[in-house]
């Protein structure tokens, strides 16, 4: 089989590449090794930023998104008991919105412009270094198959075998905590996210529709999460954000999914090698303080795509010479305001820190300068900036 672009992956980064290589003339053929279900139903994160939604809505994938998302105009920052709210509209004109990955996965197996191969294996990448480069791999029915391309575009995630094509320095940080996050059949408590300080550790209070809300607690590496009973989950999520604090409550309800999320920074440079190119986690990843990884993804396959049309429609290399570059300005911006909040926000027993940590949340939420230095980055840089 032959195709323009062998995309490895069906991730948002790669099912939202294949849908705007389309739209820009160029073909590609998706390699899964998942089924469409299995893909379609992972819960990942909610947050979209404005570029994000902006780029989705131009390219046809809006619609859903417009209806059902909620636009958020800010977050709130809760600490020594105290809640304060970032107005990102007045500090930068932007807003977020709340839509599930999920969501977005969901609307790009329904645009059905990316032809994919769901549950093939033994995916392997061949002649990278050539103009001629392949995929082999074993299909759904367990027959051998070979992909010819012009490029192939690693979008596998952290475990995929792109990364290795790739040879690439490597940068790393490992926390000392992870999340324990729960969905909950229960209305948020809070019209906006939620993101505590507080001495027991870190807490979110995030949502994903009018009926389900996404929380978060900080808890040590290694935590099962059969060790926290829903009753032990509630209460402290109650205590870390504020429960009883002018007023406010939060409304318990019914725990649909329990589980445990290491916390890592990670990039590895340069994100091409020969005619291989590395999009969204296979690349880089995130802690997810400040849901930066899926609006990283959206913003280097909206660079590769228009990288990739240009170079196989007019014969043109610039943008894809020069896309590593391009899409790690921004990878290290993220990977610095993710690294950024998550410090700031996760305890780790040290009184200094801690000190610090109130201190620079101070400052964030009465300096103006220090507002909308956080506001500008959580709502995103416009694409390519
Ligand atoms: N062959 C084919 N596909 C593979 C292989 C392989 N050997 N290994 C992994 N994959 C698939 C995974 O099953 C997954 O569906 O690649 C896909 C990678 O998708 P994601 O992990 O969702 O990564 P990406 O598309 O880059 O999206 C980034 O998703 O998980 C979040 O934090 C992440 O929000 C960020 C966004
Ligand atoms: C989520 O809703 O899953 C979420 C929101 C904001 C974050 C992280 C995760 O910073």
């Amino acid at each position: 089989m032959r195709t323009q672009v062998a995309i490895i992956g069906a991730g948002p980064a790669g099912l939202l590449l294949s849908h705007l290589l389309a739209r820009g003339g160029v073909e590609s053929v998706v390699l899964e090794t998942r089924s469409q279900d299995y893909v379609a139903s992972r819960i990942r994160a909610g947050i979209l930023e404005q570029s994000s939604v902006d780029l989705l809505t131009e390219v046809g994938l809006g619609d859903r998104l417009r209806a059902e998302g909620d636009e958020h105009r800010g977050i709130y920052l809760n600490f020594a008991g105290e809640r304060h709210h970032l107005d990102f509209v007045d500090l930068t004109g932007r807003t977020v919105w709340v839509y599930g990955q999920t969501e977005v996965q969901k609307d790009l197996v329904a645009a059905g412009t990316a032809d994919v191969r769901y549950e093939v294996t033994d995916v392997a990448l061949h002649d990278v270094e050539t103009d001629r480069p392949y995929v082999t791999y074993i299909d759904s029915a367990g027959a051998t198959q070979r992909l010819d391309a012009e490029v192939i575009a690693g979008c596998d995630g952290s475990f995929g075998p792109s990364r290795q094509a790739v040879p690439a320095e490597h940068f790393e940080r490992v926390y000392p905590y992870s999340w324990l996050g729960i969905l909950a059949d229960v209305a948020p408590s809070t019209d906006e996210l939620i993101y505590a300080w507080h001495q027991n550790g870190f807490a979110l209070h995030s949502m994903r529709s009018p009926t389900v809300s996404r929380l978060y607690l900080q808890v040590p590496n290694g935590t099962d999460p059969a060790s926290w009973s829903d009753e032990r989950i509630w209460e402290e999520l109650a205590t870390r954000l504020g429960h009883g604090q002018d007023g406010w409550k939060l409304n318990p309800g019914p725990i649909t999914d329990k589980s445990v999320l290491p916390m890592r920074s990670y990039v590895q440079t340069p994100m091409r090698h020969g005619r291989v190119f590395l999009a969204g986690d296979a690349a880089h990843i995130v802690p997810p303080t400040g849901a930066k990884g899926l609006n990283l993804a959206i913003a280097d396959v909206t660079l590769l795509s228009q990288a990739l049309v240009a170079m196989l429609r007019s014969g043109d290399p610039a943008l894809a010479d020069a896309y590593s570059d391009d899409a790690l300005r921004r990878v290290w911006r993220c990977t610095h305001f993710s690294w950024w909040m998550t410090t700031m926000l996760h305890t780790s027993g040290d009184p200094f820190d801690a000190q610090l940590q109130l201190s620079q949340l101070r400052w964030v939420t009465t300096s103006s300068a220090g507002a909308t230095g956080l506001a500008e980055n959580y709502a995103g840089l416009p694409i390519g900036f």
